[in-house]
């Protein structure tokens, strides 16, 4: 079977990256956690001071990223792929809410998502590829074969964003994370540069009320009926 380049957007803790990584694995693709990458780059200014509460200095962050290596390392076994900032491993780091409250801020710049773009259009370059983010389909891989955009209901996103928060052991209310993620939407919407969008070509999954499982079922059977379909035109 020929491989595709399957993108997948979508709003903060909606599932996006539970499809990507069963959808990669069961069709041995590899899986390219964008959301990742921008959380390194923010666990970065805010470990250098680049980020104040006064706001960032654009400067400072425009000399990192010259320097700057960002990538992932994946355990052939286990197949878990893990985020690298100047060759260390911040895969725990990333994930708590200091990093969540400031990352989409970061994300905003265009210096920031034009370093970012251009790795991540490598990463994709031979298809194969699931990735998530909130601009894979519409500015990455505008030509990808499959698109998908992920939706669910705010609290139901709330709620598991928080049992996987207390899961770690971070001390947050569930509040905290609905103003957190809420927050997050709006200026991922809003921003000027590739703010997220729907692509016109992007089949919607909303997530609210479905199980892993039936999510991985109906996600699976609109990529096989895709690879049927390309199979189909060059016959
Ligand atoms: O998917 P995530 O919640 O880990 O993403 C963290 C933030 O990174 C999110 O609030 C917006 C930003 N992001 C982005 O702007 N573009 C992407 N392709 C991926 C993430």
């Amino acid at each position: 079977m020929n491989k595709i380049t399957i993108a997948i957007d979508g709003y903060s803790s909606c599932g996006k990256s539970t499809i990507a990584k069963d959808l990669a694995h069961k069709l041995d693709y590899i899986y390219i956690d964008t959301g990742a990458m921008y959380r390194a780059v923010t666990l970065y200014c805010l470990q250098n001071h680049i980020i104040t509460k006064d706001g960032v200095e654009v400067y400072k962050i425009e000399e990192f990223l010259d320097d700057m290596t960002i990538g992932f390392q994946c355990d052939p076994n286990t197949k878990k792929c893990e985020v690298y900032l100047n060759d260390e491993n911040v895969e725990q780091d990333i994930r708590g809410l200091i990093v969540a409250n400031n990352v989409s801020f970061v994300a905003s710049f265009k210096e920031v998502r034009e370093k970012l773009v251009s790795i991540q259009r490598e990463l994709g370059k031979n298809k194969g590829v699931v990735m998530d983010g909130r601009d894979i389909g519409t500015v990455v891989f505008p030509n990808a074969e499959l698109k998908l955009f992920v939706t669910a209901d705010t609290d139901i996103r709330s709620k598991r964003r928080y049992n996987e928060l207390r899961g770690k052991g971070e001390k947050v209310s569930l509040e905290e994370v609905k103003e957190n993620l809420e927050k997050r939407d709006h200026i991922d919407t809003h921003r000027k540069e590739s703010p997220l969008v729907q692509a016109e070509d992007a089949v919607i999954i909303d997530t609210s009320h479905l199980t892993r499982e039936s999510q991985l079922d109906m996600v699976y059977e609109l990529v096989m009926e895709k690879v049927e379909y390309l199979k189909s035109k060059i016959q």
